[in-house]
């Protein structure tokens, strides 16, 4: 052996000889990347379906509950009760651009939390039972393990739809506030980041749930926070506001011939751009401590000193600053919130107003009351579509008892049923929409808030599922038929509903009933000359009952098809609207 160690050849490709079929396959692979273009992608299993979810057109309409309302005709908040896909799809054209603030709970996908399937078709419903996708009942409620395959899936497959819808509704200074966990967060973030884009991410907030760990199996970090991601609409609209904190809140502690004053220190740590000489000058004879640098740059400061607004004390130089020549500060709100309220202090105050433990884990009033103050300016419209017990229906609701104001909510919840032998179902809550009414009842009298809430139902149209389908669709008897379009049992004010869910109006608008010509009419925001609906839906419709609604000028007017015996007399309506309103739309229904 020579003692001169072997130079290694690198030019000699037979030393290092790769298996060329594996060569192969590596270049196909790359020919296809090549090809796809590949691109980073979010995607999981369900997500062309949960896309169609989003864009399929709703079959449902809005049935009014005037008898769980209170004060269901003046109210402008709205209560309602069912899915909330179908509810977003419901509010999307009426309330497109118009919602200012969006604060949503959803279940956090923890393992034992129930996600409501979208996908469901009625002819899958055998197989669904035996697959366990639904229960017996049909329910679409299905409990999430962590062993389901599809368990992230399934979750962000609930979401995507709905975040979609949510998006629309937001005006271009709407913010949407996200509460989630370490479960799904990161997904939640990138579905979010996917859907209103990452430039209109604001930030991350840290709540404080709890103050000490707890032993949980298994667990090695005692999670003592959680996450609410916060997007924009428009982030460069900068929609969120400052903290501000006012200058007649400081203290003054110290006093001189020219006043009560309060003293800064204008000393700052001296790193990067700012080590600079210009910041180094002397103030009062004393020139900064070594490694630290002035915040006020020289010529404020010698105008201050002239002003002889200095001190020297503590080894630095502070500024005087008299309460008559202070001003209010603006700064960014800190993402740590640590002072908003606990999950016991939620449940405490839930607890406490329904005087029974029937619904866990509602958020403290304080922490989306924090929301709605830095997200919004007067009389906002605040929507919550994982509404639950109605914790943003009170924070609402104290928010304007303490500095009068108009804010007003839309909130959406499921009737999920309560547990049997649960507390709640003992005291007589059989869906948990019943709990959140009587809570913001109960609510809105501690503190003495008027406002009230119109409650609606998420309900089937009674329209024959043939009228969805396009004229290619049906046969030669459906058309001849007379497509009696029609649920009988609907009251005059499902009926409003009814027009104001085709006319795309919005839903909380006041209402007013008024008798003309002994007959009652329907005023739906009705403020004069082509506004608002208005509604006959008695039997006995006068040629004088029409001239009087046609010179009220609406911009719809609503009537009832069985009011309307003879065809002769729908053809005489219209000729009267023709000649006093032609520019009123009327609608039979
Ligand atoms: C975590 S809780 C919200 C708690 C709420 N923040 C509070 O303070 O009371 C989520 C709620 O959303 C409801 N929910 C779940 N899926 C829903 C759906 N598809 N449509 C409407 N509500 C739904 C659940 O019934 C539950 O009451």
């Amino acid at each position: 052996m020579s003692d001169i160690p072997e130079k290694i050849n690198l030019s000699n490709v037979n030393s290092r000889q790769v298996d060329p079929e594996l060569l192969n396959e590596l270049r196909d692979l790359f020919v296809k990347a090549e090809e796809q273009k590949e691109r980073y992608d979010f995607t999981w299993n369900g997500k062309a379906k949960a896309y169609f979810e989003a864009a399929a057109p709703t079959t449902k309409t809005l049935r009014a509950q005037p008898e769980e309302s209170v004060n269901f005709e003046k109210s402008e908040n709205l209560f309602i009760t069912g899915d909330n896909l179908e509810a977003l799809k419901l509010l999307q054209e009426s309330y497109l651009g118009k919602i200012d603030m969006i604060y949503i709970d959803p279940p956090y996908n923890t393992g034992k939390d129930f996600v409501y399937q979208d996908n469901f078709k009625k002819t899958q419903k055998e197989n669904d039972v035996s697959e366990g996708i639904i229960d017996e009942e049909g329910n679409r409620l299905v409990k999430n393990e962590k062993s389901n395959g599809r368990y992230h899936s399934d979750w962000l497959s609930m979401m995507y739809p709905r975040l979609k819808l949510a998006r629309n509704l937001l005006s271009d200074m709407g913010v949407i506030f996200l509460s989630i966990d370490d479960n799904e967060q990161a997904n939640l973030k990138l579905l979010m980041d996917e859907i209103f884009g990452e430039d209109n991410f604001i930030g991350t907030l840290i709540w404080k749930k709890k103050g000490t760990s707890t032993n949980v199996k298994g667990a090695q970090l005692s999670s003592l926070t959680e996450y609410i991601l916060v997007y924009a609409r428009e982030r460069k609209n900068r929609p969120l506001n400052s903290r501000i904190t006012l200058a007649s809140d400081r203290k003054y502690p110290f006093t001189d011939d020219e006043g009560q004053y309060r003293t800064t220190v204008i000393e700052k740590k001296s790193t990067g751009d700012y080590d600079r000489k210009s910041m180094k000058f002397e103030i009062i004879g004393h020139a900064p401590r070594p490694g630290k640098r002035w915040q006020i740059g020289i010529e404020k400061a010698r105008e201050l000193e002239s002003k002889n607004r200095f001190i020297y004390e503590n080894d630095t130089v502070k500024q005087k600053i008299y309460s008559f020549e202070d001003r209010d500060s603006y700064s960014a709100n800190p993402n740590l919130l640590l002072e908003m309220g606990s999950t016991q202090s939620g449940q405490d105050h839930v607890d406490n107003i329904m005087k029974g433990s029937f619904f866990d884990t509602p958020k403290p009033v304080e922490l989306v009351k924090h929301l709605i103050r830095i997200s919004t300016k007067k009389n906002p419209l605040i929507v919550d579509f994982f509404a639950g017990s109605g914790t943003t229906a009170e924070s609402v609701m104290q928010l304007n008892a303490e500095d009068n104001g108009g804010r007003k909510y839309i909130i959406v919840t499921l009737d999920e049923e309560t547990p049997e032998n649960s507390e709640a179902r003992k005291a007589g809550y059989k869906t948990i929409d019943q709990i959140s009414r009587e809570r913001i009842r109960r609510a809105a009298v501690k503190i003495g808030d008027k406002s009230g809430f119109r409650a609606l139902k998420v309900d089937s149209t009674g329209l024959k599922e043939d009228v969805f389908k396009t004229a290619g669709d049906l046969d030669q008897v459906d058309l001849l038929q007379d497509i009696d379009n029609h649920s009988d049992n609907r009251s005059d004010y499902d009926l409003l509903y009814d027009v104001l869910v085709d006319g795309a109006l919005e839903y909380n608008r006041p209402i007013t009933i008024e008798t003309m010509n002994d007959e009652q009419l329907i005023k739906y925001d009705y403020l004069g000359e082509l506004s608002g609906v208005v509604c006959y839906f008695g039997e006995n419709l006068t040629d004088e009952l029409t001239r009087q609604i046609a010179t009220l000028k609406p911009l719809i007017a609503a009537f009832k098809e069985s009011t309307f015996d003879k065809s002769a007399q729908k053809v005489n309506v219209m000729e009267q609207f023709r000649i006093i309103s032609p520019d009123t739309k009327v609608k039979v229904i």
